[in-house]
């Protein structure tokens, strides 16, 4: 069975096909940072437009490079959300009439599954159960997953995500968008301990997060401070370990409380460096493996819509002729 994945929730296009036999055949991805970096963030309009302009030829790309023709797709997957309305439609339109005119099933995925599967492209890839920690830009959750389909959400972040906090703190300290590479690259040169910050609900018992505290610590700090490039530094750092620790606490205390000996990590915070190092070191400690997907798949992409989109499909479940997108979409209502 062959998948086309589309992917447009937000500032990138993605696109690929995956293979039931053979696995993942090709990707690609168009980024849009550099068209809403003069703006500081993501430009909902200008996003729509853009995928627009590259969804027909990226899927021509894929098709060429797995050197398949449209006639040897048996479904489309496309993200129906929770993402950006105009984003999503454009993605959802594109995918519902290829499926039609290809005569070929299609199907919605939600994005936040597509994330928490995508570790299932690397290998060795994890088995049920495990948990999953989903970090992206719009999400921070703990997740347990027994089957596909079946996911208990066990905490998650009360306001901002982690990504959307790295993303803000970023903007506060004078960085670019997005803000969680920025952060990264200037952590590394920042020094260890000049700074420590909360690590936010660890406190007390639960595995819920709140990070806006966070975020505004960082502010005041950075304001009330020298502003020398050295202190950025030393701020971006402080921040960043915050954050990372904080998961990893939450973690633990997820791992211990469930038994669980899998941890699946997903979402373009998954990239971070510093977690990866530091989710690794917990695994180790507590004698359970760590799966991560590798970094480009751990941001938005078509691949895990395209796997997403495969097994349900193979499930037998399609999307009827007319399609609906979802700006908000609990993962409990998959
Ligand atoms: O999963 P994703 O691509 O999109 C959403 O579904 O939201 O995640 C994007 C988020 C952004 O907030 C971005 O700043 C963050 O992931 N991010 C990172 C890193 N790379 C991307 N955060 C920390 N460190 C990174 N290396
Ligand atoms: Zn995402």
């Amino acid at each position: 069975m062959r998948i086309l994945g589309i992917e447009t929730s937000c500032d990138e296009t993605g696109i690929a096909i995956y293979d039931s036999e053979r696995g993942l055949l090709s990707h690609a991805l168009y980024s849009q940072v550099t068209l809403h970096a003069p703006y500081g963030g993501v430009v909902p309009e200008l996003a729509s437009r853009d995928h627009i302009r590259r969804i027909i030829p990226l899927i021509k790309q894929v098709l060429t490079e797995s050197s398949l023709l449209p006639t040897d797709l048996d479904g489309v997957a496309y993200t129906a959300g929770p993402g950006l309305i105009g984003a999503l439609l454009v993605g959802a339109a594109v995918g519902r009439s290829l499926a039609w005119t290809w005569q070929v099933p299609a199907l919605g995925v939600h994005h936040m599954e597509g994330h928490l599967l995508a570790a299932m492209l690397e290998s060795p890839a994890p088995t049920y159960p495990f948990l999953a920690l989903l970090v992206s830009g719009g999400h921070t959750q703990l997740v347990q997953a027994t089957a596909i389909g079946q996911y208990q959400v066990l905490g998650e972040s009360a306001d901002d995500a982690a990504g959307e906090a790295f993303d803000k703190t970023a903007k506060l300290l004078g960085l670019g968008y997005p803000g969680g590479p920025a952060i990264a690259q200037l952590a590394a040169q920042g020094a260890a301990d000049v700074f420590t910050f909360p690590r936010p609900m660890t406190q007390r018992p639960g595995l819920d997060f709140s990070f806006s505290g966070l975020k505004t610590h960082t502010a005041t700090t950075w304001k009330n401070s020298a502003q020398t490039e050295q202190i950025r530094a030393d701020i971006a750092r402080a921040f960043e370990e915050a954050v990372i620790d904080t998961l990893a606490i939450k973690c633990r205390r997820a791992l211990q409380q469930t038994g669980l000996s899998k941890l699946v990590i997903a979402g373009g915070v998954g990239a971070n460096q510093r977690l990866r190092q530091t989710l690794t070191a917990l695994a180790k400690e507590l004698g359970i493996t760590v799966y991560y997907p590798r970094p480009i798949f751990c941001t938005d992409n078509g691949a895990m819509i395209a796997y997403a989109g495969y097994l349900r499909l193979a499930a037998g479940q399609q999307a009827p002729l007319g399609f609906k997108v979802q700006p908000r979409w609990l993962m409990s209502e998959i």
